[in-house]
């Protein structure tokens, strides 16, 4: 029995957070096993019931749940409050501190149904398979804020970015971890010829290489590597990177699998894992049955994998994703690009939901 705590969240989270708990039942049904469900609220929808983000009932669910199933949180009817009640700060960010999730997994592999569904060229993004780790408990995000009034009546913003070499051992171990588990090549991403943080960041890896000779280490400035994925993708396997970086390059990186509604993501690191789609909550499709929920239905999967151990049933669920995509079923988001191929079949966020589901209970 896996108890799992479900954070729908706020805009399109509650649409597509439904969908991977039908893989999941898909899956305790073929496989025999018992997952236990339990909802609440987080974000907008939770400051609009209980005044704040983040309820304590919410945070001490997921502490004593097995897993962490999350949709998106925060939307423009949210944005004016005052900062630490924003959905971003007052929830999500302290949700991954109190839980301790260091490591942020977020594979970004090119299904190959969508070779077309990318607004880049086939050949640049044939044969994807790129895993992003990046910081997700340190750096800028985390970095004491701060406004003051400047003596010309302006104002001065500061935000702090601080990494120590603990934090930066912590995540690069866990990188070479899983570098060995693939192609064993590293890439790690920093801005060292700029920032003390880098060049800190830059020196641990160094070291850090010495004791993993049998995975090949190498250094990018963030903005080469912002031009490198697109230029030339398949050059990567693992990429460790901070905080900020790895946020910024994650959602460039979507690109390279089709669309934002395919990136997955798996945080860990502490004794709970969270499971979220990388991507936000869409206020602008919202409510219209639109979101495509493969990303959230493959965190599901990692859900699967990194929490629970259940390798094989994870693989089973991405196996019937892959083979509904292959099939043609596509959501909006993956339809733009590939109009006018023939063997596509567009489909809402129900429907794939259904469609993955039932192909979990079919798939060899
Ligand atoms: C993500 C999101 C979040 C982040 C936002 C919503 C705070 O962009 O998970 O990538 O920056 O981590
Ligand atoms: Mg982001």
């Amino acid at each position: 029995m896996y108890k799992i705590a479900v954070l729908p969240g706020d805009g399109i989270g509650v649409e597509i957070v439904p969908q991977a708990v039908k893989s999941l039942q898909a899956v305790a049904a073929r496989c025999g096993h018992q997952f236990e469900y339990t909802e609440a609220l987080v974000g907008g929808v939770a400051y609009d019931s209980f005044g704040h983000p983040l309820p304590a009932e919410t945070l001490a669910l997921c502490k004593r749940s097995d897993a962490v199933l999350l949709g998106a949180i925060g939307g423009p009817k949210w944005d004016q409050l005052p900062v630490e009640l924003r959905p971003e700060i007052g929830a999500l960010l302290p949700l991954r501190k109190e839980l301790a999730l260091f490591a942020n997994l977020r594979p970004c592999i090119l299904f190959p149904g969508l070779l077309q569904a990318s607004t880049l060229k086939e050949e640049v993004i044939s044969g994807v398979d790129i895993l992003v780790i990046r910081e997700l408990t340190g750096g800028l995000y985390f970095g004491e804020k701060k406004r003051e009034k400047t003596p010309d009546g302006g104002q001065q913003a500061t935000d702090i970015l601080t990494y120590s070499t603990y934090e930066i051992e912590r995540i690069v171990r866990f990188a070479y971890q899983a570098a060995r588990q693939r192609r064993r090549r590293l890439c790690s991403v920093d801005k060292a010829n700029v920032l003390e943080s880098s060049r800190l960041w830059r020196e641990v890896v160094s070291d850090l290489a010495l004791e993993y000779p049998d995975v090949e280490t190498t250094h990018m400035y963030v903005d080469n590597c912002s031009m490198q994925l697109i230029r030339y993708p398949r050059q990567f396997d693992v990429i460790v990177t901070e905080n900020m970086f790895g946020d910024i390059l994650t959602d460039e990186a979507s690109m390279l699998t089709g669309s934002i509604g395919m990136l997955p993501s798996a945080s860990i690191g502490g004794q709970v894992g969270l499971y979220e789609p990388s991507h936000g909550s869409a206020p602008d499709i919202a409510g219209q049955n639109k979101a495509n929920p493969l990303a959230t239905i493959l965190s599901a999967a990692m859900m699967l994998r990194h929490s629970f151990g259940l390798n094989q049933e994870a693989q089973l669920v991405e196996t019937a994703v892959r083979s509904v995509l292959e099939d043609g079923y596509r959501t909006p988001d993956l339809v733009q690009a590939s109009v006018g191929d023939a063997g596509i079949k567009p489909v809402d966020t129900i429907t794939m939901g259904d469609l993955v589901a039932e192909r979990i209970q079919t798939v060899d």
